[in-house]
């Protein structure tokens, strides 16, 4: 036999240096839920693992993570007062912005800060928009979004992770950034967010359900690859520095073909359902949990990621998975 694949596997040496998918802290950013109060930790049950913290309790979860290598976060405000209007989610003493200022004080440039830019955990009926007659208003969403943008960036905020899914944000928030001359404030779009089940869990986390109705007006539609190609390449022309494909494991052949049909970095967000599945199994003692979390994360970065959002990343460096 001429050829045999089989030679190149023979000894964890050459399987290393065969190996074309390489993973690294790096490329990991972790998700915080932030709640008002002080001294506050509590567990989120449809998420063991996952806390809801007050700042104090934050910023020494946070040193913990850096001493660790996690030092890419991603946060989400939730219990700031809710109205129709969603006029909290961009006041600059919301949760948010004042943990982003606490936090830069602490750790200064040393920690790298993407907020979640969306108003559900903002609104009296939990959508991500300005309602009218049961419809989410475009336009007038997308005004609050920047501004809540602009809040954010003010506060220190490296990067913006707009999650709502209107047409037209990342135009509109690249040009209010401009016009305040934040300039180097990055853009990591939810390009392509479906309408997912996968959400579950992070809905309550983030008490952002929906009172009525669902998202579906909104977010894309499962079924639409092509679309989610078209919604990608949008984002990109209006000014978006990665694009990020949301929910990720059911979603592995739109994370490669923006990879291979966009120009830029792309992100996947491995959700709250998705955590929640494999943690479930794993404590009942039916799956590998460190075998499955690593071969996940190396499909999503085969697929073509290089930015992974995942609340698994605390588990792999703090039990040395990786
Ligand atoms: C809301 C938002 C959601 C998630 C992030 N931001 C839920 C939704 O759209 O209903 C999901 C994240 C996760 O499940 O981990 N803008
Ligand atoms: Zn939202």
């Amino acid at each position: 036999m001429l050829h045999r694949p089989r030679r190149l596997r023979k000894n964890p040496i050459v399987r290393e240096m065969m190996a074309e998918t390489k993973l690294s802290k790096d490329m990991f950013v972790y998700p915080y839920f932030i709640v008002p109060g002080n001294g506050v930790k509590h567990g989120i049950d449809s998420m063991p693992g996952v806390n809801h913290f007050s700042t104090d309790m934050l910023i020494r979860d946070v040193e913990k993570g850096m001493e660790l290598g996690i030092n890419k976060i991603m946060l989400f405000g939730v219990g700031d007062e809710k109205s129709e209007d969603a006029r909290s989610a961009y006041h600059d003493h919301s949760l948010v912005p004042a943990a982003v200022r606490e936090l830069k004080k602490n750790f200064g440039d040393d920690l790298y800060i993407v907020t979640d830019v969306c108003v559900c955990s903002y609104t009296t009926h939990g959508h991500c928009g300005i309602l009218k007659d049961d419809y989410v208003q475009n336009d007038e969403t997308v005004e609050v979004i920047a501004k809540m943008a602009l809040t954010h960036v003010q506060a220190g905020a490296d990067m913006l992770a707009p999650s709502d899914m209107m047409d037209g944000r990342i135009g509109a928030m690249r040009n209010l950034l401009d016009q305040h001359g934040y300039v180097n404030a990055a853009i990591m779009s939810h390009a392509t967010k479906f309408a997912s089940a996968y959400y579950g869990p992070f809905r309550e986390a983030a008490d952002c359900a929906p009172s009525k109705g669902d998202r579906k007006a909104y977010q894309m539609d499962f079924r639409n690859p092509e679309e989610a190609l078209r919604e990608a390449l949008l984002d990109q022309s209006e000014g978006a520095d990665v694009l990020m494909v949301k929910p990720a494991l059911a979603y592995m052949d739109v994370i490669h073909n923006l990879k291979q049909n966009t120009d830029l970095p792309i992100a996947c967000y491995n959700v709250s359902g998705e955590y929640a599945m494999v943690k479930a199994a794993a404590q009942k003692g039916w799956i590998d949990e460190q075998k499955i979390v690593m071969e996940t994360m190396y499909a999503f970065a085969r697929a073509g990621a290089s930015i992974i959002t995942t609340y698994h990343i605390r588990d792999i460096v703090e039990k040395n998975w990786m």
